[in-house]
């Protein structure tokens, strides 16, 4: 075990599987009715209009761990919206793990767009088109983070993994809980194209569609600290690295849908590419 995963076994907090009543789990935070959860809390919309967006947060935050959720993006003309779905720690300085679904128009490919921010400091963007079309049904959004790496995963494929390289000077979020977030809203200005394309408002309200929210976390039980079992090391969510089938499916995205890696990116970084890039 690395020194961070010892460490982090003095943490409190307290493991928890739960999955099926969204109301249990998530609580709408803004949108102004725009954001429902629906029926017997086994689904949940975000809608966006003209006025507003909407969105919602978990109750809990966790101490790492891996929360998947299925999600259904805005079907037809998309283009100019963001779906955001993400980890993210409060304060300054923040943690956080982002994936955002940038809309398109009907038949064009939707944008995966992630990046991983440490201590406040971001800049480390990969986007991808997904193999599927994420609009005409369901599919699973993971995002592992533990002591030793956070995977972002598809339908249990993954498309990105950042490792602890603490010990090489690299800030890695470890210290602070976060929270799931999540929202719709309008960003024309840059989404589509880089922002050529505009959100058609004839086609109002955009809906996002959200169910089984599973969280296999360590939840941050401020005041009612209980110890988390995250010592039980050969646990997925507690695993240290991708097994080598991972490996290969992750290689396979990252060849075939992978459209821009801020790692390859040299005109924007003249200075020099940032050191985890240079990290195998
Ligand atoms: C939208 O479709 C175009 C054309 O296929 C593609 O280049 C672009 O990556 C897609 N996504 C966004 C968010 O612009």
């Amino acid at each position: 075990m690395g020194r961070a995963t010892r460490s982090s076994i003095l943490l409190l907090c307290l493991v928890v599987v739960c999955g099926g009543n969204l109301y249990q789990d998530l609580s709408i935070t803004w949108g102004d009715g725009r954001a429902k959860i629906i029926g017997a809390g086994n689904l949940l919309t975000l809608s966006l209009d003209k006025f507003s967006g909407s969105g919602f947060q978990s109750k809990n935050e966790y101490l790492f761990g891996k929360i998947d959720m299925q999600m259904k993006l805005i079907p037809g003309n998309s283009a100019g919206t963001v779906t955001a779905y993400y980890w993210s720690s409060e304060g300054d300085g923040r943690d956080e793990i982002d994936m955002e679904f940038l809309g398109n128009l009907s038949g064009d490919p939707y944008t995966l767009h992630t990046n991983i921010y440490a201590q406040g400091k971001g800049d480390r963007e990969q986007q991808f088109h997904l193999w599927f079309d994420p609009t005409a049904d369901f599919h699973t959004y993971s995002i592992l983070w533990n002591p030793s790496h956070i995977v972002i995963s598809v339908d249990g494929i993954p498309v990105r993994e950042f490792r602890n390289m603490e010990s090489k000077g690299i800030p890695y979020p470890k210290n602070r809980p976060m929270r799931i977030y999540s929202s719709l809203w309008n960003a024309d200005q840059w989404a589509t194209r880089g922002g050529l394309v505009k959100t058609d408002w004839s086609r109002a309200p955009f809906v996002a569609s959200y169910r089984s929210f599973k969280a296999d976390a360590c939840v941050w039980a401020a005041g009612r600290p209980a110890p988390c079992s995250i010592s039980a090391a050969n646990s997925a969510r507690f695993s240290q690295k991708l097994d080598p089938p991972s490996l290969q499916r992750l290689k396979w995205v990252q060849r075939n849908y992978m459209i821009y890696n801020y790692c390859t990116d040299a005109k924007r970084f003249p200075y020099g590419l940032p050191p985890e890039c240079s990290i195998s």
